[in-house]
């Protein structure tokens, strides 16, 4: 970086970065800093300034930088395999192995897996084209607020307008459903039942009623929590009454758990305490341990794909899949789910208690280390997400106008990160008050 600096007579690297990089990057521009280490919920930045990273490469982080046990089964890889495509490898077959240990309820034996390219978004884009290949149906059901991802079928599936505008969407194909938002709702939709209710009428019609607009869906697509759409937990039993609706319609009902999954609400998958099954399941994120690597879990009675149907270069890296394994395995041993529900609960009501009353804050929701605090604006948002940085912590905003501020922290925290995070943010409170 001193390099660019010096040549190109820039004021500092990230001034540099600003000509050289798309002006599309956004993550650099909210925090000017050069990172250059990295070790558990920190960052720390070319001057030896340490940040508490509660934004963890947008919930890819699940144990945190570089915790010891990923590292040393990285290290203890004599000769790895690079790519490998879709080959048969030691690594491929220890993670699969492991993944069956740990994955909830019966669905080792009732799911296959579909290795996809390496991002989230390849998992949907995969999702999508088994549903309307195993029904013969291209129609969708997707939500407001969901996020999906950045290829063309993910987009399409994705309900924000300025992200929409750059896609060459799947015209007429997805429908979307309203979600349940009591705090964004109208009178009388305000109570999560009630907004709940209101949900599912809609949803209801939209299937039921044969001057929808619409074919029949092959596939309702939801997030089990929305992540990017504000940190949104719907209420207990709104993901049963989907699979029912799916269930009596022969619709395939499809869960993005990439955000939520993996313990960061408390339990392996958001969807469990709801005791449904779902017939497609994305998953990406924190699987490949901090590297690329991305995944469909889909019934085995669809798997409808001929060879190469869906594949991709970047399907089979060592590297993901042995970092992924120790990952998983940590999470088990260590109980992590249980420790992000137990304390992501405890910041969930320090948060609400400190907030509770100011003019600028909303709501404090989530579940498990998958937080959000609601803003009056934007602009306050931002506000906060610029002061918290400055005090030393790094969240994420998103959701309607930008107004969340959402917390995405290891799975491994503990109380003085909490308590660190706290302090920050009740002076952060000040600056917009
Ligand atoms: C719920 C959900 N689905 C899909 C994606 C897309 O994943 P990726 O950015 O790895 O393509 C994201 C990314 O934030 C997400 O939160």
């Amino acid at each position: 970086m001193e390099g660019v600096s010096d040549d190109a007579g820039f004021a500092s690297p990230v001034a540099a970065s600003s000509a050289w990089e798309s002006s599309a990057r956004s993550y650099a521009g909210r925090f000017p800093r050069v990172f250059v280490a990295a070790q558990g919920p920190w960052l720390i930045d070319q001057d030896g300034r340490r940040f508490l990273d509660f934004l963890g490469g947008a919930g890819v982080l699940l144990l945190g930088h570089n915790h010891p046990d990923v590292q040393a089964a990285l290290a203890a890889q004599a000769r790895p395999v690079g790519n490998s495509l879709d080959l048969l490898t030691d690594a491929k077959l220890s993670f699969v192995e492991t993944l069956h240990g740990v994955l909830p309820g019966d669905l080792a034996r009732t799911h296959k897996i579909h290795f996809c390219g390496p991002t989230g978004s390849d998992a949907v884009e995969a999702a999508l084209k088994l549903a309307a290949r195993a029904t013969g149906r291209r129609g969708v059901i997707a939500f407001h607020g969901g996020y999906h991802g950045m290829g063309q079928g993910a987009l399409a599936v994705s309900s924000s307008r300025r992200l929409r505008e750059a896609g060459l969407l799947m015209a007429g194909q997805v429908a979307f459903c309203p979600y349940p938002y009591p705090l964004r709702f109208p009178e009388p939709f305000r109570t999560p039942e009630a907004a709940a209710g209101f949900c599912l009428a809609q949803l209801r019609l939209m299937i039921e009623d044969d001057h929808a607009g619409q074919e029949l869906p092959g596939l309702v697509l939801l997030e089990a929590v929305q992540g990017e759409g504000g940190t949104i937990v719907p209420p207990p039993g709104f993901l049963r009454e989907v699979e029912a609706l799916c269930r009596r319609h022969g619709i395939l009902l499809g869960l993005d758990e990439i955000q939520s999954g993996l313990g960061r609400a408390g339990r392996w998958f958001a969807y469990e305490d709801d005791g449904i099954q779902p017939d497609l399941i994305c998953v990406s994120k924190g699987i490949g341990g901090g590297y690329p690597l991305s995944l469909l879990l889909f019934d085995r009675r669809l798997d409808v794909w001929r060879p190469g149907d869906h594949i991709g270069t970047f399907r089979g890296q060592s590297i993901a899949l042995v970092a992924g394994k120790a990952t998983l395995e940590v999470i088990a041993r260590d109980a992590l789910p249980d420790n992000a529900a137990r304390v992501g609960a405890r910041l969930k009501e320090d948060l609400a208690r400190r907030t509770a009353g100011h003019p600028k804050i909303r709501e404090v929701r989530g579940l498990g280390l998958m937080l959000g605090i609601e803003t009056d604006s934007g602009a306050t948002a931002d506000a906060l997400q610029a002061a918290l940085f400055q005090a030393g912590v790094i969240v994420e905003t998103g959701g309607r106008e930008g107004a969340v501020l959402r917390l995405l922290p290891p799975l491994t925290i503990g109380a003085a990160e909490v308590e660190a995070c706290l302090e920050a943010f009740a002076g952060a409170l000040e600056c917009v008050s």
